[in-house]
This record gives C-alpha cells, sequence and structure tokens, in this order.
C-alpha cells in the first residue's frame, strides 16, 4: 500500500468542518491514518454510494483483510471491536444475507409503525418531567430526552431490565469514545459481553416478548434452518443495542442543536412553509450521526480514477459526514442549516446491502420527539454559547457531550 496518508484523523473530533473540507480537496478518496491504521477515505458521495453496493467491497475482515487475518489488528487496534464482530455488520455476500434475513423482520415499515404509540407515550412522559423543572432552570437535554427515549424504546425491544441501564450506556458509550487506548477498548469490550451474556442467561430462563429472546431461538425458515451461533448471538444482540441507540441520541441532540443556533429555519417549520420531516432529513445531512464508519476491503484491485487504485485487501472508510456535506451533491451550501434546500439527499443511514436496518425506527423517534419538544416549549434556549458546546470524543459519531438548555426564560 502507497502510505502517502494526508490526513490524520482527529480521534476528538474538535473540528470536523475543517476535517470535511481537507477530505474533499483530498480528491474522491484520500488515504487518511484512523488511529494508526492507514485506510482510504471516501468523501465523494457519488463514489461512496457505488462502492457501498459493489459486490467488490466487503466488510469481512476475516475474508478480506490480510491486517486482520495475521492477527496484527487485534493487537493494536482500537477499534478492533468494530471490525471482529461476527454478525451483519461484518458479513459479505450470502453470510450478510442470512444474518440480516434473522432479524430484518423486526425492523420492517410495518414493525416500526407499531412503535410509534409506545415511542410517543414515552416521549409525553419524559417532556411532562421535565416541565416540573422551575422556570430559567438549567436542564440537560441529553440526559432528560436524547438519552431515555432511545434507551427505553431499544430496552422494550431488547428486554433490558432498567437496573443495567447505567453500566450498559457507559460501556455503550465506550464503544464509540475513539480516545480509548486499545487496552482501555478491550476492557469495555469484555465489559459489554459480560452484560451481554448475563442477558442471554436471563432470557433463556425467563423468555419474554422481545428480540432477545426471539434471536436466541430463531431458525433460518428460507435458508438452510440454521440458527445463530453464540458469537454471532451475542454479536447481533451487541449491534442492535449500540447502533439502535447511539446514533439516535445523536440524531435527537443535533436536530435540536442545529434548530436552535438557527433560528431563521426554526421559524420556517414554525410558520408552516415546510415540515418537521424536512428538519430531520436536513439534521441526518447536515449533522449526520454517523460521521466516518470503519471499515470495508477491497475484494480485488478497484481502480477509481486515473491516478486512484485501491490495492485488493486494503480498507475503506465510509465518510458518510463529509459526503453528506459534498459541494458537488449540494453546492456551494453544503455546510450550511437549510431545511428548505430542494435536494435533501444524504447517505446517513449508508445505502446498499448493508443500508440501516433502524431507519424507520430512528426517523420515528425524531418524529415523535422534536415537534413535541418545540410545541411543549416554545420559548427552548441554549444555556450556554454555541461554541461552548464540546463534541463527542469519537470520530464514527457526532453529537455533543452534553446539551444544556432553558426550557423557559427566568421568571
Ligand atoms: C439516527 C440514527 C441512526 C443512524 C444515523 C444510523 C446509521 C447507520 C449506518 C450509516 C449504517 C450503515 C453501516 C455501513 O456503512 O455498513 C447502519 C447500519 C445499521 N443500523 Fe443504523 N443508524 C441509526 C439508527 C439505528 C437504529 C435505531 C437501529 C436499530 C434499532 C439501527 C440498526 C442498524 C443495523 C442492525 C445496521 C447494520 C445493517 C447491516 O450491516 O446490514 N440503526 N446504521
Amino acid at each position: 500500500m502507497d502510505c502517502t496518508v494526508s490526513l490524520v484523523l482527529d480521534p476528538t473530533a474538535r473540528n470536523r468542518p475543517a476535517e470535511e473540507a481537507a477530505l474533499h480537496a483530498s480528491g474522491p478518496a484520500a488515504l487518511v491514518d484512523i488511529l494508526g491504521v492507514t485506510a482510504w477515505s471516501v468523501s465523494d458521495p457519488v463514489l461512496l454510494k457505488s462502492l457501498l453496493n459493489d459486490p467488490r467491497v466487503s466488510k469481512d475482515p476475516r475474508r478480506h483483510w490480510p491486517a486482520f487475518i495475521n492477527g496484527e489488528i487485534q493487537q493494536k487496534w482500537p477499534l478492533a471491536l468494530w471490525v471482529a464482530v461476527s454478525n451483519m455488520f461484518t458479513a459479505h455476500g450470502q453470510a450478510h444475507d442470512r444474518l440480516r434475513r434473522l432479524v430484518s423482520r423486526a425492523f420492517t415499515a410495518r414493525a416500526t409503525a407499531a412503535m410509534v404509540p409506545r415511542i410517543e407515550q414515552i416521549t409525553t412522559r419524559l417532556l411532562n418531567r421535565m416541565a416540573r423543572t422551575q422556570p430559567g432552570e438549567i436542564v440537560e437535554l441529553r440526559e432528560t430526552l436524547a438519552f431515555p427515549l432511545p434507551i427505553q424504546v431499544i430496552a422494550d425491544f431488547m428486554g433490558l431490565a432498567e437496573e443495567t441501564w447505567p453500566r450498559l450506556r457507559t460501556v455503550a458509550d465506550g464503544i464509540f469514545d475513539t480516545t480509548l487506548t486499545h487496552q482501555e477498548a478491550d476492557a469495555n469490550s469484555a465489559a459489554m459481553y459480560t452484560i451481554l451474556t448475563s442477558l442471554v442467561e436471563a432470557k433463556r430462563s425467563t423468555p419474554g416478548p422481545d428480540i432477545t429472546s426471539a434471536l436466541i431461538n430463531v431458525r433460518d425458515d428460507e435458508g438452510d434452518g440454521s440458527r445463530l451461533t453464540e458469537q454471532e448471538l451475542l454479536d447481533t444482540l451487541l449491534l442492535i443495542i449500540t447502533a439502535g441507540y447511539e446514533t439516535t441520541v445523536n440524531l435527537l441532540d443535533n436536530a435540536t442543536t442545529a434548530l436552535l443556533t438557527h433560528p431563521d429555519q426554526l421559524a420556517h417549520v414554525r410558520s408552516g412553509r415546510t415540515d418537521w420531516d424536512a428538519v430531520i432529513e436536513e439534521t441526518l445531512r447536515y449533522a449526520s450521526p454517523v460521521t466516518h464508519l470503519p471499515l470495508r476491503y477491497a475484494v480485488e484491485d478497484l481502480p477509481l480514477t486515473d491516478t486512484i487504485v485501491i490495492r485488493q485487501g486494503e480498507p475503506i472508510l465510509a465518510s458518510y459526514g463529509a459526503a453528506n456535506r459534498h459541494p458537488d451533491l449540494h453546492g456551494a451550501t453544503a455546510g450550511q442549516f437549510d431545511i428548505l434546500r430542494a435536494n435533501q439527499q444524504h447517505l446517513a443511514f449508508g445505502h446498499g446491502p448493508h443500508f440501516c436496518l433502524g431507519a424507520p425506527l430512528a426517523r420515528a423517534e425524531a418524529r415523535a420527539a422534536i415537534p413535541a419538544l418545540f410545541d411543549r416549549f416554545p420559548d427552548l434556549a441554549l444555556a450556554v454559547a454555541a461554541e461552548d458546546l464540546e463534541p463527542v470524543a469519537s470520530l464514527i459519531v457526532r453529537g455533543h457531550r452534553t446539551l444544556p438548555v432553558r426550557l423557559r426564560p427566568a421568571a
């Protein structure tokens, strides 16, 4: 691999606009350093879309990434868990079809529509609780709404007892924290497996009306009747819990932040010039909850342009955040939050065979929470200057460490 790295991705994500501009300037695909691993970051939306749908691009490191096959990655890389799991996220071709089919029934548009009344009920309960605070009091919106809504939804879905949530949350946060050392990340992964193993034990002895119990017994009716192996079971639970929760927290955070820092845009939706769906889609584009997604691998040499060839076995990073703000797709205003823009296209949920299974659920949660929050608290305002909001320390997800707001002005 030609190791001329054009950018070292910042694990603390302190200056995303500068990083995105550097990626755009480096061409459709550029070699970057991601925590010590060199990968092709693809930020050109047209190229990214075609690679995401290309059978010559795999997500299976066991078959297609030499550095993983020889054990190097597992020994040193803090993001090893992201590629080492055995579930649909890291499967390719038919193996992917099998693992995805076993759970996809739970995520159809119909299954999600059936969850909407419950999502609305949880939202109302959380807003009622928030309404009990004093006028002028500072409320941490991630703590009071953005975290509890998705965790409650996923907990219902998976059958997670409430007493497990705080630990689960700390460990799930650790999976997205790209400032951990390799040892810290390993210890965090071990803690996650302890939680998942106890969950499976509890559901084996007392099954419930939840996905965990269903996955324990699932059989591949359309395939060879196979079951998930124990590792696939644990890793599928890990995927649904982490993918289903951390990303949605950040969508709720980013939509609220974008509206509070762009009052002109909030006015457009309040006046009925556009709708809340436009707010949610533009948030997904402008402040994509998933910014860089590790990793994919070239199954064979991929000549991309006259000068760029991704060689067989080289890793590829889907740089969704930068692609969604690419000037080729959204012109000179690509970096602006504009809910009236005619072209709201984005790749925030991915594309192709690995397209996000939970996209309808994430959208349903945002559609329930964001309008209700702004209707209930018309004077909602940030309690700190926008530039003092600190990013979550992650190059994988985009959100804020805390989101302090005032629901009502001081009396
Ligand atoms: C705003 C919220 C969300 C965002 C931005 C998001 C984003 C994504 C993205 C970009 C991918 C593609 C990964 C790739 O490139 O291979 C993905 C995959 C996935 N997402 Fe989501 N997601 C969200 C919410 C959810 C929810 C709520 C769930 C489930 C409860 C979920 C479950 C999954 C699963 C299972 C996959 C793997 C699909 C596969 O590999 O075939 N996601 N998500």
